[in-house]
């Protein structure tokens, strides 16, 4: 029996080695050229004013708000409202900066729930931060509502959602700023690597330059430019080694046309799961916002004795993820421990089946059986 994954990536191996060869054939392997040409590219695929190529999105997310907080004047301990169920460097990028994660709890979509998001809102609290958890847009027009009538700043974690769109448009484009990743088992696969999509043309200057250490000009850009003063660099402020290089966006650029079919087949294998898992007692799917198509980089169910189904799917030859453990159950967010009860009851109940484009049908059938023949079962009683 084959094992059947969580996460696979696929590359168009051929293509992307041949790109790589180029930026190696060439002899440069930084930024350069294949990042100037990923940024566009994904500008002109995503209909973005601006994108600038990192080396992940846990950087992209500290420089968003690192940005936005000089930008805007916040100061230290000022608050942004945040989800507990997400990878753990959306809440570190708060902190880095010296601000206050204020964890709001989520809704049936596992985003955040705008009701809650409005309860939290204080007299510090200066931006939102959503996370649009495994491609689901959840109710993100609520969400872009209720900051523009309570004037805080919109930042979305779309480190999931490359290709996911709300009400038929990118989502991005009612964010101040989006983040995406591009790490080895996302949608878009490099190997580690990320793209920050600001509105404003200003910051996206600034993020350029801090993601350059602060240097305000690039290496690239005086290799191009005529002149003999070209090793003249200013350093304004004290910016971050966090620009993506070459290789990884040669990777990208090669990977980026397949992407819609990519999400095509992604949602396929989700409707299948769908029809497969329907009506099975004990069996939750975790439901996509109904105006939202979503990238579908994660396929959710909510079942009970989840631990003890994990270890049976594992007998099974197929292993399953969660994503995420509540992050007010880490010890360095444990002061908001109990502040979101849904997250908390969900994160010990969901399941994230395997989803991938090396599944095939078959592959999809035989997880969502074994899954239901599991559940029907009751769980092996253990010797204590
Ligand atoms: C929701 C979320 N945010 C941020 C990140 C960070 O992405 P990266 O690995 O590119 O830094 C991840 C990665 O798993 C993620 O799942």
């Amino acid at each position: 029996m084959k094992d059947i994954h969580l996460f696979v990536p696929t590359f168009d191996v051929d293509t992307c080695l041949e790109a790589i060869g180029h930026t190696l054939r060439k002899g440069w392997t930084g930024l350069g050229d294949q990042t100037v040409a990923f940024e566009h590219a994904f500008c002109a695929q995503f209909g973005l004013p601006h994108a600038h190529f990192l080396n992940s999105a846990s950087g992209g997310l500290h420089l968003a708000v690192n940005i936005l907080k000089a930008e805007h004047g916040w100061e230290d301990g000022d608050e942004i409202i945040t989800t507990p169920l997400t990878f753990v460097s959306t809440n570190h990028a708060i902190v880095y900066e010296n601000l206050v994660p204020v964890f709001a709890d989520v809704d049936s979509y596992l985003c955040l729930d705008p009701a809650s998001v409005e309860a939290r809102i204080g007299p510090r609290t200066r931006a939102v931060m959503f996370v649009g958890l495994g491609g689901n847009t959840g109710q993100w027009p609520a969400i872009v509502e209720l900051c523009r009538r309570r004037g805080l700043k919109l930042i979305l974690d779309a480190a999931h959602m490359a290709g996911s769109l709300c009400g038929g448009r990118n989502p991005a484009l009612s964010a101040d700023v989006t983040v995406y990743s591009f790490q080895a088992v996302k949608n878009l696969p490099t190997g580690d690597s990320g793209m920050i999509c600001f509105m404003d043309p200003a910051h996206d200057d600034r993020a350029r330059r801090l993601a350059w250490l602060g240097i305000d000009k690039d290496t690239y850009t005086r290799s191009v430019a005529p002149g003999t003063y070209k090793w003249q660099y200013e350093v304004n402020e004290v910016g971050f080694k966090y620009h993506g290089n070459s290789i990884m966006a040669a990777v990208g650029l090669s990977q980026l046309p397949a992407l819609s079919a990519d999400n095509a087949r992604r949602r396929r294998i989700a409707e299948l799961y769908s029809r497969h898992l329907e009506g099975a007692d004990g069996i939750g799917i975790v439901p996509t916002a109904p105006d939202c198509l979503s990238s579908r980089h994660l396929f959710q169910v909510e079942i009970d004795q989840r631990e003890d189904v994990i270890v049976r799917l594992n007998a099974a030859r197929i292993f399953p993820g969660v994503h995420y453990r509540d992050n007010t159950e880490y010890a360095v967010y444990r002061h908001a421990a109990g502040t979101c009860p849904n997250a908390r009851r969900l994160s010990r109940r969901i399941l994230s089946l395997p989803l991938h484009l090396r599944l095939d049908d078959d592959d999809v059938e035989r997880v969502a059986t074994t899954l239901r023949e599991i559940v029907a079962t009751p769980a092996v009683v253990r010797p204590h």
